[in-house]
């Protein structure tokens, strides 16, 4: 008899030392499976604030929180990579967060802070921006295809110079780093062979205005053999409307111009018949990633990217202004 219990007590050890030992604490959150997006409090790690796209995108999270309930914590990276990197341990590190979500500055050095987000059970949604990540160290990415924005670009960029003699295209670079930046360069290169398009030029403006219309002033004091412009984003390409004016061409006529987005700008330059293309990238993604993110806290295993639908818009169509008068952004 002392022998039998002494076998089970010794199993029962052997039971709990096991758990204990191997199998890690569980760090589901405690609503699952039945949380509700009452339950989600939100740690939103955005870029910053550096243009149309990103105030509709900033907007969308915001908003969407508040209709449904969600608890957002709010973080701007200032564009700033460290910035962002310590907001994301920031919120590993908030009792309260149970869900980080992520819009990338740049594509490389996110695999340890993820690590550490899922050792803490927070669940890690991807927005706007990919990464290269193991993708199991996330629930899934929320975002365009940026390749099939620049082959868009390409496709757009053919047709405008179509019959032109020469085809001397300059690129305006988003930030080096980001996947919208690599990945558009990417696509307009994939396609911009098919009609002998060359880059003769390419530098980064930083998706910004300004620094758009620096870049190009330069180039044009250089030369004014150009024949089209790929601008990465609407403002990198009024930036580039601003300084062809200030030279004395005409831009969408002497200069055509093809740029990314689709912002409130790009129409307006569109009707006013200095641009000629906006590829669309949408920024209203929050209520997809909320939802995601919502059946990741309650276990469910997501597809790994969920691709934005997305068109294009041409200052030839007829319908333009009303078209910018429903736009959101
Ligand atoms: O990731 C999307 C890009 O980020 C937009 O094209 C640009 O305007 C923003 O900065």
């Amino acid at each position: 008899m002392r022998a039998r219990i002494l076998y089970v007590v010794l199993a029962v050890c052997l039971l709990v030392g096991l758990v204990g030992c191997g199998g890690k604490k569980s760090t589901a959150p405690a609503c699952r499976p039945n949380c509700t997006y009452k339950d989600m409090v939100v740690g939103f790690l955005q870029t910053g604030s550096e243009g149309g796209w990103r105030a509709a995108n900033s907007a969308s999270f915001r908003e969407t929180a508040e209709q449904l309930g969600i608890t957002l914590k709010f973080y701007d990276s200032q564009n700033d990579l460290a910035r962002q990197v310590a907001g994301f341990h920031q919120f590993i590190q908030d009792p309260e967060v149970n869900v980080i979500i992520l819009a990338a500055l740049e594509t490389t050095g996110w695999e340890e802070v993820l690590k550490e987000a899922q050792e803490a059970g927070k669940i890690v949604v991807l927005e706007d921006r990919r990464i290269d990540a193991p993708p199991e160290l996330y629930a899934t990415y929320i975002g365009s295809d940026f390749a099939e924005e620049g082959r868009k670009a390409a496709d757009e960029m053919c047709r405008l110079l179509e019959g032109s003699e020469k085809k001397n295209v300059w690129e305006l670079v988003g930030n080096v780093g980001s996947s919208a930046a690599k990945d558009r360069g990417q696509g307009f290169r994939e396609r911009m062979g098919q009609c002998g398009i060359q880059i003769t030029k390419s530098q980064t403006g930083n998706w910004s205005i300004t620094e758009g219309k620096q870049v190009t002033e330069a180039w044009l004091k250089e030369t004014t053999d150009v024949q089209g412009i790929f601008a990465q984003n609407d403002e990198m390409g009024l930036g580039a409307i601003e300084a062809l004016k200030e030279a004395g061409l005409k831009p969408g006529v002497d200069v055509k111009i093809v740029s990314v987005d689709a912002t409130a700008g790009a129409f307006k330059a569109m009707l006013a018949g200095e641009l000629n293309v906006t590829v669309e990238c949408n920024p209203l993604l929050a209520p997809q990633v909320y939802e995601a993110a919502l059946k990741a806290l309650n276990g469910e295993q997501l597809p790994k990217w969920v691709p934005s639908q997305e068109g294009v818009f041409r200052a030839d169509m007829p319908n333009l202004k009303e078209i910018a008068e429903s736009r959101k952004y």
